[in-house]
């Protein structure tokens, strides 16, 4: 039976791969810094060597507190969880000899490639302007996603960037010339558990909506998929792990008004200068990837408009207060 490593497992994304690893009936240990520092390089190193491990998983990370707003406050400790860490520990598993998987964000990406009708493409990075949204609705086809060999463009280094998006682009730029490890995006997790981490829970609690493009990924087929890639033996490297498609949130808003709150009415920022002016901060990633490199691996994963239903017909609503 494969024995999992798990960092930041008493997170809300490292609880997922919990779950699915008790599912699976595997063998699992969650390390906590507070019971060793795993940022250490010397120190992990020798935890590392200390017990048999086949696959360490990364879901150690800073995303902010309350949201990616607190990134730009707490910038040492959002550079040190997200681009040090990860460096650190590509360095120990490979002095170990133990293959990883990193725990990453598809928010190093805004907006969409567009395939223009003479076969050009071109990139547009905000998908709410009139003249794109007329293009959205009346030609999807044209609108493909970002994909695993694309350069990041909501970086430092292709900005404007959220100080949480620089630092998880730089997190994998360290990871470049390590091998023998897996980096996973995530983006936007839901699933049927209402929580302040849900994505499906933040759109009915908001006093405002904030309308945008993006892929997103149920939380529990994220981690059943991770492992899966590792399971599966699928080469190395850098995935995006979405479910297929892309919704806008007024989708998602409808589709929370007909299965969950009928007769509720939720109101919408009017646009980006009345969200950042009232509501945000720093510039939030809204954008649309593209899973082929993930599908052609053979692992299966539904399609977003399925996992949002799905979520949505089996929710679990949070015990009242
Ligand atoms: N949640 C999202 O919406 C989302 C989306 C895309 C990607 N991600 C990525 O997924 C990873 C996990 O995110 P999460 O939402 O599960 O975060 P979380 O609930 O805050 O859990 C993160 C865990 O990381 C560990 N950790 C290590 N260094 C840390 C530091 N400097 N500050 C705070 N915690 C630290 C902690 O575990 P111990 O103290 O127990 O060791 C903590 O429980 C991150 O890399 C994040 O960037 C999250």
């Amino acid at each position: 039976m494969p024995r999992i490593l798990v960092l930041g497992g008493t997170g809300y994304v490292g609880s997922a791969f919990v779950q699915e690893l008790q599912l699976r009936g595997w063998d699992y240990r969650i390390l906590r810094r507070s019971e060793v520092d795993y940022s250490q390089f010397p120190v992990l190193l020798r935890f590392l060597r200390s017990e048999r491990f086949d696959l360490l998983v990364n879901c150690a990370g800073y995303s902010g507190k309350p949201n990616v707003d607190g990134c730009e406050l707490e910038r040492a400790d959002t550079l040190l969880g997200n681009a040090t860490l990860p460096l650190t520990l590509a360095c120990a598993c490979s002095e170990a000899g133990i293959p990883w998987g990193h725990v990453s964000s598809g928010c190093i990406f805004s907006g969409a490639k567009v395939r223009n009708p003479d076969g050009t493409v071109r990139v547009e990075r905000d998908l709410m302007t009139p003249r794109v949204q007329e293009e959205l609705v009346q030609f999807p086809e044209r609108f493909h996603g970002f994909t695993e060999a694309d350069e990041p463009n909501f970086s430092f280094r292709n900005g404007p960037c959220s100080f949480y998006s620089g630092s998880k682009a730089l997190g994998e730029e360290v990871l470049l010339n390590h091998s023998g490890h897996f980096v996973w995006r995530l983006r936007i997790p839901f699933n049927s558990v209402d929580q302040s981490r849900n994505y499906l829970s933040k759109v009915q609690r908001y006093s405002k909506v904030y309308d945008n493009v993006n892929s997103i990924s149920h939380l529990g087929d994220f981690a059943r998929v991770c492992l899966d890639l590792w399971e599966k033996r699928a080469a190395f490297g850098t995935y995006n792990v979405v479910n297929p498609g892309w919704v806008t949130t007024r989708k998602v808003v409808s589709r929370i008004q007909a299965v969950l709150t009928p007769g509720r009415q939720y109101e919408f920022w009017r646009d980006d200068s009345e969200f950042y002016a009232q509501a945000a901060k720093t510039p939030r990633s809204n954008c649309i990837l593209d899973v082929s490199k993930l599908l052609a691996t053979g692992v299966k994963i539904r399609s977003v408009d399925e996992a949002i239903e799905d979520s949505l017909l089996h929710w679990k609503p949070a015990p009242q207060a």
